[in-house]
């Protein structure tokens, strides 16, 4: 079928790439033109495992292009996948002024009748304002357009790997022929009939998903509740971390008994600096402010934000405690982005704890293997280190803000002969206390005794 992006983003160029490596036409479109020019000069704008192969396959067999005439875009296609940011507005609302532009290009620009399928995070009953919106900026009469929701369930760092094998897929339609275009949409993916890069042709039976069909208002609630209860069991999480650490318990081993349980599960249970990136503080926002406008009072979710935001003082305090005296101290910060195999440091928590400890006047030597030349854009005052051990050279404490792979592995060995102090606060329990007491470190982490039982690498 012939596809139109609009919006190249992550979420739209792995959209885009995946469904044109699956045997789609696909037309993208974005109002940045540097990003387009990028793009088609063969360049990919963002980190994204795998994307750039998957991008570099379906351009060499035509059927992905990108243009900044978003008219010949939406002219070319039948359906058109809105795949624009949603932002926060100061009072957490969510900001729609971009699905309205898009609304206004497509009922403008549109020649035929077109599926419009919104992928971008938006609040329940967005669809409808946006089949009132292609309705009221349209120009003729006889042109139809369908409104569909399909939420994306991509992790940044593992977008294409989720695009290909998903848990589910929702499609939120008011008519079954909308749920039809999207069933051949997905067929090569429900079916498996695209050139995985990640499994080479074999991938694992188990990972089969189910095509959910649903109204556009489930559709669009199904994200922002998901979203929001994954956001739940990390807070969660982290205030067991804070019983823990009152108590006398390890939170590991805590959390990882309850995952044992299949109805709690184990993952997003990891305690630590708490989550960021620009989903779920935004989302979780975003639901709160959806339910107060109907007069529901999300108490819950806002004490997810609470907890969240409370970790970078949590972290601070045990910093301060740690160094007594921060100003004039070289810290080694270890990890930029909001989480691990992304350069995205949109929300991230180790940006926030840069930033205080520039404002109390530390020297930090920052080091990331992908987010640090976005970091140095905001941040100009720190100094910045290809190498981790450069950067904890001299250091009076290491900070480790991401759960990098490379940090995992660190040599704390060769590294503690390097730093002026062997002093560690691991924002993301990486390693285990015992081995790093062991090492001659002070060891501060959250949620864990010295006698942790459970261990990570170390
Ligand atoms: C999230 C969801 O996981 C995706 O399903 C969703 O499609 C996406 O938002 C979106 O709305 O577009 P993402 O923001 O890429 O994906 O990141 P996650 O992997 O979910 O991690 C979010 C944050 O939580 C990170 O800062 C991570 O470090 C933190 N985290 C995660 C924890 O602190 N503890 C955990 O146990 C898990």
């Amino acid at each position: 079928m012939r596809l139109c992006v609009i919006g190249c983003g992550y979420v739209g160029l792995v959209t885009g790439a995946c469904l044109a490596e699956a045997g789609h036409e696909v037309f993208c479109t974005d109002i940045d033109t540097d990003r387009i020019a990028k793009l088609n000069t063969g360049g990919v704008p963002i980190y994204e495992r795998h994307l750039e192969e998957v991008l570099h396959s379906a351009r060499k067999g035509g059927r992905i292009s990108f243009t900044s005439d978003a008219g010949q875009a939406i002219r070319a296609a039948k359906a058109i996948f809105i795949c624009v940011g949603t932002p926060p507005k100061e009072n957490g609302e969510a900001d729609l002024s971009a699905i309205d532009h898009c609304a206004r290009q497509i009922a403008t620009e549109a020649d035929g009748p077109k599926l419009v399928i919104e992928k971008s995070t938006v609040p329940a009953r967005t669809g409808l304002e946006l089949t009132r919106a292609l309705s009221a900026y349209s120009r003729s009469s006889n042109l139809r357009f369908r409104v569909a929701s399909n939420p994306e369930f991509l992790r940044e760092g593992t977008a294409v790997d989720d695009f290909f094998h998903p848990d589910r897929i929702v499609v939120g339609v008011e008519e079954e022929s909308a749920a039809v275009d999207l069933r051949e949409i997905y067929g090569p993916i429900l079916d498996r009939r695209f050139h995985c890069p990640t499994h080479n042709g074999t991938c694992p039976a188990e990972q089969r998903a189910e095509l959910l069909v649903t109204t556009i208002n489930s559709a669009e609630l199904i994200k922002h509740a998901s979203n929001s209860f994954l956001a739940l069991k990390i807070s969660y999480a982290n205030v067991i971390a804070d019983l823990c650490e009152r108590l006398g318990g390890d939170v590991e081993e805590v959390t990882h008994a309850m995952g044992l349980d299949p109805r709690i599960g184990g993952r997003f249970l990891k305690a630590g600096l708490g989550f960021g990136g620009f989903c779920f503080p935004k989302d979780i926002q975003a639901f709160i402010h959806l339910a107060a406008s109907v007069g529901v009072d999300f108490d819950i979710l806002k004490a997810v934000e609470r907890v969240n935001k409370e970790r970078i003082d949590r972290f601070l305090e045990k910093v301060r405690k740690a160094l007594w005296v921060v100003k004039g101290k070289h810290i080694a910060l270890l990890g930029l982005a909001f989480k691990a195999d992304t350069d995205d440091v949109r929300f991230a928590p180790a940006l926030e704890v840069l930033k205080r400890l520039i404002a109390e006047g530390a020297v930090v030597h920052a080091t990331d293997p992908e987010a640090m030349s976005r970091t140095k854009l905001l941040f100009p005052q720190a100094l910045y280190h290809d190498d981790a051990y450069e950067a904890l050279q001299g250091a009076d404490a290491a900070l480790v803000c991401t759960e990098w792979d490379a940090f995992k592995k660190l040599d704390w060995e060769r590294a503690g002969k390097v730093m002026s102090r062997k002093l560690v606060l691991d924002g993301r329990n990486l390693y285990s206390p015992a081995a790093m007491r062991a090492l001659g470190f002070e060891y501060h982490s959250f949620g864990r005794s010295s006698a942790s039982a459970v261990s990570a690498s170390y």
